[in-house]
């Protein structure tokens, strides 16, 4: 099943995620005032636990690391609702920061 224009916000609520206050980052995520193409829904490990609460954005793959409740505005009005990024807030190894990609001229 697809689903169209739309955007999914999944909070990882897995052990580590857990441990490190994911269940505060989604209660932010579900009080937030999302665009009408966001979704939210939890999720099990995304193997990303050393840099947890891990929260993915799919279907375009974006990947937020130690994401806090405080973090979840800038989220929503930057990214969900202006469509950039929170740069600062990418997980590294998934998003390798500009300078990674261009110091040998390719990407990592
Ligand atoms: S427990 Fe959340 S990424 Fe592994």
């Amino acid at each position: 099943m697809t689903y169209p224009g739309k955007k999914f916000i999944m909070v990882c609520q897995h052990s580590s995620c857990a441990v490190q206050g994911a269940l505060k980052v989604l209660s932010a995520f579900e009080l937030a005032d999302l665009p009408e193409d966001a979704i939210v829904m939890t999720s099990g490990c995304q193997g990303q636990c050393s840099t947890s609460p891990t929260v993915r954005i799919l279907p375009e793959e974006t990947w937020y690391f130690r994401v806090k409740p405080s973090d979840v505005e800038r989220i929503v009005e930057e990214h969900l609702k202006g469509g950039k990024p929170v740069r600062s807030l990418l997980n590294p190894r998934i998003h390798p920061s500009e300078e990674e990609e261009n110091e040998d001229g390719s990407e990592r």
